[in-house]
């Protein structure tokens, strides 16, 4: 029975997708099976699998869901490629946003896609959008855990709180499975002084309450260029740091499954 990882953040651009695409990939090396979901309108993830031409995307199912049709056959919007499943997602899942609002009892509907998907998986990462709307909900809903990015140069502790309280009351009121798998520090040079504090203020301030991963993702322009060529650092730069951080983490997070 797989595992439900939510990638989260109330914040943008903290390399919740990155993340997403690479921990897939770190996990595979693991001789994990891997779905991966792109739960964001920007559709980065499904960029970053250099899909095109989606014909059926996340939010097609999301519709489906709402309006109580059934869904398509899985080889419909399940893709591969080199060894991990995804689910593309389109600029459509914005619409999907507005009318979870509109209906009742919508909060599930994420949650009532993937769970027949769990037999088949070992682990399904859902890359989610900076916003806390209806949709950043129906993935916490879904999800066994959340793994939360930070980045020190942005201010990381503001919005850390918020999002961990959003998980609180999600967890006390949708679904109690949910916990925090643990905070990951990304664009974070170990040796740097602003890693460094930003590391001690997140420790203090958690400790002993949520995980902080020891892996730490450095920044390198080898993440850039390989989301470019959409192929994971795994394939594009596997003995850069930022590829080691990625194993290492995928190695903390499978140590999870105890
Ligand atoms: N370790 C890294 N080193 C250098 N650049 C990185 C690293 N991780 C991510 N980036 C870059 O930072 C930018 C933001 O990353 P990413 O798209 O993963 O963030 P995000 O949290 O998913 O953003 P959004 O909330 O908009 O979806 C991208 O341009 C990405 O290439
Ligand atoms: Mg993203």
């Amino acid at each position: 029975m797989g595992k439900i990882i939510m990638i989260g953040a109330m914040k943008g651009g903290v390399g919740k997708s990155v993340t997403a695409f690479n921990l897939a990939y770190s996990l595979q090396k693991r001789g994990k099976k891997v779905l991966a979901v792109d739960f964001d309108p920007q559709s980065n993830l499904t960029t970053c699998f250099g899909a095109e031409d989606v014909d059926v995307s996340i939010g097609d199912l999301m519709m489906n869901m709402i309006e109580d049709e059934e869904l398509p056959e899985r080889d419909e919007y399940i893709w591969e490629r080199n060894g991990v499943d995804f689910i593309p997602s389109s600029i459509g899942l914005s619409a999907v946003e507005a009318k979870l609002r509109l209906e009742m009892g919508t909060e599930k509907m994420l949650a009532v896609i993937l769970d027949p998907l769990k037999d088949d998986y070992d682990i399904i990462l859902i890359d989610t959008s900076p916003a806390l709307g209806a949709l950043n909900i129906n993935a916490m809903a879904a999800a066994d855990e959340v793994i939360v990015t930070v980045n020190p140069q942005l201010l990381a502790m503001k919005g850390l709180q918020d999002f961990l309280k959003t998980v609180k009351k999600i967890k006390s009121r949708i679904n109690e499975k949910l916990d925090v798998a643990g905070i990951l520090l990304t664009m974070c040079d170990a040796r740097t002084i602003l890693c460094k504090t930003i590391t001690e203020q997140v420790t203090e301030t958690f400790n002993g309450q949520i995980r902080i991963f020891k892996s730490k993702i450095p920044s390198t322009v080898k993440v850039g260029e390989s989301v470019y060529y959409s192929e994971p650092l795994t394939e594009y730069a596997p003995g850069c740091n930022a590829c080691k951080a990625y194993e290492r983490l995928a190695g903390e997070v499978i140590a999870d499954e105890g």
